[in-house]
């Protein structure tokens, strides 16, 4: 029936570690590619929902949920949140999903709930992001199952790389094992602070560690992407201007021109 189908690309944004960009990152680059005609989706994946509640959508309301779409209680249709971004639509997550962990060990298929749910995505939308939590358990492993590439924020700080190699350790064994179409699409620096040496060290030697495989589009430090999620929406509608916004612009530009020549996207395993 219906015809010109869209290719949905899926991508996680994980890093075990918190605090180093990945919801700022959804929802940013997220509202950016909408901006341009996408049509998004962000599964928040995360049980602390900051994603939702950044996007304006009271967790309290969000009967379905990321759990619920999880555990098979509802489909994708009725648990699909719009949000006040034009093309930019969110399934909502809830303090349940900390249970999803547990819930699933004795669950069939437990690895790939959430691409089976996520199956009525395929050709709806342009791009569907999952924030994941910061952990390799169950619930990364669904997101890794569920996606065709894993983006990796990396705040720019003394410890940046630690714990870096267990998170490509998993892709690998989710691509090995679960998932062959999964791959790398690269390291994404956050919270570049220009007036702090310490960030051009960090970059010079992320990008030596990782050649190849670290974004060109660096995202800085910048106030105003940390006070839009308190008025419910992307920094990017909160304060089109600040530097931070346009760089998640040019984030979504680089993205947008590593699909459109797949050649340059990232295919070196991560490791
Ligand atoms: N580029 C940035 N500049 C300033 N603050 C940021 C930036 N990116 C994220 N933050 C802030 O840092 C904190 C952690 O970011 P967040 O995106 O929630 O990380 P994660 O999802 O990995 O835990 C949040 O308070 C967020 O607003
Ligand atoms: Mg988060």
């Amino acid at each position: 029936m219906v015809e010109n189908k869209k290719i949905t690309r899926i991508i996680s944004l994980s890093n075990q570690k918190g605090g180093v960009g990945k919801t700022t990152t959804a929802m940013n680059l997220a509202t950016a590619l909408a901006a341009c005609g996408n049509k998004v989706l962000i599964i928040d994946f995360d049980p602390q929902g900051n994603t939702t509640t950044g996007l304006g959508i009271e967790k309290t309301q969000a009967k379905t949920n990321t759990y619920t779409l999880l555990m098979g209680e509802s489909s994708l249709e009725e648990t699909v949140c719009e949000t006040s971004v034009p093309n930019l639509w969110v399934v909502p997550s809830t303090i349940h999903l900390s249970g999803a962990e547990v819930e699933l060990v004795s669950v069939i298929a437990r690895e790939s709930r959430l691409k089976e749910g996520l199956e009525p995505a395929q050709g709806v939308y342009d791009y569907v992001f999952i924030d994941c939590p910061p952990s390799l358990g169950l619930l990364t492993i669904n997101a890794f199952m569920a996606s065709q590439y894993v983006l990796v924020p990396l705040q720019c700080e003394f410890f940046a790389m630690e714990g870096i190699s267990q998170l490509f350790q998993t892709i690998k064994i989710v691509k090995k094992n679960l998932n062959p179409d999964l791959e790398f699409m690269g390291v994404l620096l956050t919270m570049y602070d220009s007036r702090n040496n310490l960030a051009s060290q960090v970059e010079a030697e992320v990008r030596e560690h990782l050649p190849g495989q670290v974004l060109e589009t660096v995202i800085p430090r910048n106030v105003r992407l940390s006070e839009a999620p308190s008025h419910g929406v992307p920094g990017l509608i909160y304060d089109v201007k600040c530097s931070g916004s346009q760089a998640y612009i040019r984030l979504a530009a680089e993205i947008m021109r590593k699909f459109s020549n797949p050649k340059s996207t990232t295919k070196k395993e991560a490791a």
